[in-house]
């Protein structure tokens, strides 16, 4: 049964990744799941400098799903080559390294140094972090649009600004680019567009909704910075949705992630479009979901007679 799939130059035996920020950089979860048997990795997302990350508490249960505001905390990129790379490049797997930054020079300056590294075969671009003030970002490219950003703004809420992102980074590499984007916006085709008219390789969407919770009791906010991004199940028929919409507009391969927790979530988002998947909020309830979600699209083939993946591909019927 051919599973296998192609993103850009990378070939994945697959078509499952685990999504950023999900799975730490794999280490951790070394025992729980055979990694091996990924389609991809990609990392938790790595800045410029190391970042603290945001206030506690940083996550918290809703209904199907949760609130995240960690806020892209890691220990920065030298750290990530020198202590993290060299376990993520024996796993087999192909390594998409997932990076942010503040300014257009920040993301060139880590795609750089990611462009030297044998073992990076993507780069996810993350202009759709919730949890990071882009202000200062967002002022430097988009003054000249008279756009107005606030605190809470995301690259991949404005056109240009993605555009400019994702060109600049794509002067500095061959490698697979991916553009991961917003749900957070009024017309996602548009950004989507603008991303690979910029040069991208791949889109890959949604990363998580604005969401908050409050706690009756406390009269608290249940985060510390009181705004996160909502992910899980409660957001997959959004999201499948967005999927939907941009894998029709554009030429280059979707990946699709949104509340996908077993196989038939997995082909849903195929058969909206979405070439690959990536699955988030399901490896807190089981670090080795991957590994059944894998199996679950398998035997929804088997059962289908359905002998290669790419024939189920944005295959969706109308009543
Ligand atoms: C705790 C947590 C941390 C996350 N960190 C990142 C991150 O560092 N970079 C990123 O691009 N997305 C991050 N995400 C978003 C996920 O990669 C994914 O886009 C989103 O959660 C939707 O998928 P899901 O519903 O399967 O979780 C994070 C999500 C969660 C729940």
């Amino acid at each position: 049964m051919g599973l296998d799939i192609r993103i850009g130059k990378i070939k994945l035996k697959n078509p499952v990744m685990v999504a950023s920020g999900t799975f730490g950089y794999a280490k951790e979860v070394e025992g729980l799941i055979d990694l091996r048997k990924l389609g991809a990795i990609v990392t938790k997302t790595i800045t410029l400098k190391k970042r603290p990350g945001n206030i506690m508490p940083r996550i918290c249960e809703t209904a199907s799903g949760m609130l995240n505001s960690i806020g892209l905390q890691n220990e920065g990129i030298e750290d990530f080559i020198e202590e993290k790379l060299p376990y993520l490049s024996k796993i087999g797997v192909p390594l998409i390294v997932s990076i942010s930054g503040e300014t257009i020079k920040e993301f060139c300056e880590l795609s750089k140094i990611l462009d030297n590294e044998k073992a990076v075969k993507g780069i996810e671009l993350n202009i759709s972090c919730p949890n990071i003030k882009v202000s200062a970002f967002a002022k430097a490219s988009a003054d000249r649009r008279r756009s107005q950003f606030t605190v809470h703004s995301l690259i991949a809420q404005d056109k240009s600004a993605t555009y400019e992102v994702v060109r600049g980074v794509r002067r500095t590499t061959d490698k697979t680019l991916i553009t991961k984007l917003s749900p957070n916006v009024t017309d996602i085709v548009e950004i989507a567009q603008a991303a690979c008219k910029g040069g991208s390789d791949a889109i890959s969407l949604v990363n998580t909704f604005f969401g908050m919770a409050i706690d009756i009791h406390t009269k608290m906010p249940r985060l510390g910075n009181i705004i996160g991004g909502l992910s899980g199940p409660c957001i997959k028929p959004l999201a499948l949705k967005m999927v939907w919409e941009v894998a029709k507009a554009i030429e280059k391969p979707v990946i699709g992630m949104g509340g996908i927790m077993d196989g038939d979530d997995a082909i849903e988002f195929m058969i909206a479009g979405a070439k690959a998947v990536q699955i988030g909020t399901a490896n807190f309830v089981e670090p080795g979901i991957c590994e059944k979600i894998i199996k679950g699209i398998e035997e929804y083939l088997k059962k289908n007679k359905i002998k290669d993946i790419g024939k189920i591909l944005g295959n969706l019927q109308s009543k």
